[in-house]
């Protein structure tokens, strides 16, 4: 009895070093930050389309490739506004201002157009889907084109463009780099469309990337945390006019203080997060420059990758299960069906 127990006492804690070494393993790959030193490719007769540069990351972006001798063509919803006109003035000669509504088959075919007629000599080398939206809500309080709104940018935006700028890509043996975030796996309140978009787009980015490796194109995925304080990402909303939009059923379940501390505790997070964009633009640039660019990029402090590095391998209890220890899950328990 005394061997067995003690048999049983190895290789218990043998497989707890070992699942603890497999989980550090996973955790420090995850966690790898791109260095500068990595990048490698030379810009200069090479093309990269960016979406979503009027403002944000694609913004810094394209500046920074265009500072490395890459042929940028810059997509921005609005090319007379103020973002594409700093590009224009602050970009050199090689970077050209396209309208690109993601949404939209006729401006990506126009863009393709333009991009095709004005190729460099190394032709498209890569595409960054960067363009995005974001909001949030429960669901309850959502109606379907919340949802639709969100996937036509984030996903079918994404989609649109690749499917379009794919054979350019795909002769050059180049890049495609899809701009997802944390929330493509870490599912928590009021986030569920914009995890649908985002989840959604790393599902089409990692089958991407198993029919190009053949093909030779490299595909990678970014997933930034917490930077609203350094884009335009965050929207402010006022708590009484998503009280007000609420049906008088849906009134009895959320009430006008809930929503008051839901938009506080929203906005108390999104001014919590990085207050500039290096981080971010960096994996970018790493994605389309290096010659063994990533297949993720977490991008967020210290602390956070860790915890999000593990957090999709725990079982979806105990995932769900770290939810209820927050203070703000549980007072929003409280005060559920009026109640304060
Ligand atoms: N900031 C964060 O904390 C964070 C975290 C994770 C992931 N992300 C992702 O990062 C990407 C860039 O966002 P950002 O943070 O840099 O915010 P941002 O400053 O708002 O940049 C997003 C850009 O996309 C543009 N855009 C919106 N709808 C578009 C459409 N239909 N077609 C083309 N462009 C469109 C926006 O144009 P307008 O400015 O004219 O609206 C803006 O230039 C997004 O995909 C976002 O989901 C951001």
């Amino acid at each position: 009895m005394a061997t067995d127990a003690s048999a049983g006492q190895i290789v218990a804690v043998f497989t707890a070093f070992v699942c603890v070494a497999l989980l550090l393993l996973v955790a420090s790959r995850r966690r790898r930050r791109p260095s500068r030193e990595d990048d490698e490719e030379e810009g200069a007769g090479r093309g990269v389309l960016v979406t979503g540069c009027d403002s944000g990351f694609g913004h810094h972006l394209a500046l920074q490739l265009d500072a490395r001798g890459f042929a940028v063509f810059a997509g921005c919803l609005f090319p007379e506004g103020r973002g594409a006109l700093t590009l224009a003035q602050e970009g050199s000669c090689r970077l050209r201002v396209l309208k690109l509504d993601v949404t939209s088959d006729k401006d990506v075919e126009e863009a393709k157009r333009v991009v095709q007629i004005n190729l460099p000599e190394n032709g498209l080398w890569a595409v960054v889907n960067n363009a995005g939206i974001s909001d949030w809500a429960e669901t309850e309080w959502s109606n379907i084109n919340h949802y639709t709104k969100m996937v036509e940018v984030n996903l079918f935006g994404a989609i649109r463009t690749t499917i379009a700028f794919l054979p350019l890509v795909r002769v050059a043996k180049g890049r495609m780099v899809f701009m997802s975030s944390i929330f493509a796996f870490f599912h928590c309140l009021n986030m569920g469309a914009y995890s649908v978009s985002k989840r959604g787009l790393e599902a089409f980015a990692d089958c991407l990337r198993v029919e190009m490796a053949s093909f030779g194109v490299k595909v990678s995925i970014v997933q930034p945390g917490n930077f609203g304080r350094a884009t335009n990402i965050v929207k402010t909303k006022k708590s009484w006019n998503t009280w007000d939009n609420l049906n008088p059923e849906q009134k009895l379940v959320f009430s006008r203080e809930y929503m008051e501390l839901a938009n506080a505790y929203f906005n108390t997070v999104t001014g919590a997060g990085f207050t500039e964009v290096s981080m971010v633009v960096d994996a970018l640039l790493h994605a389309v420059s290096s010659p063994r660019p990533q297949y993720r990029y977490l991008l967020a402090s210290r602390l956070d990758s860790l915890f999000f590095s593990w957090y999709p391998l725990l079982p979806t209890a105990v995932s769900d299960g770290i939810f209820a220890l927050s203070p703000m899950y549980a007072r929003r328990r409280k005060m559920l069906y009026s109640k304060q």
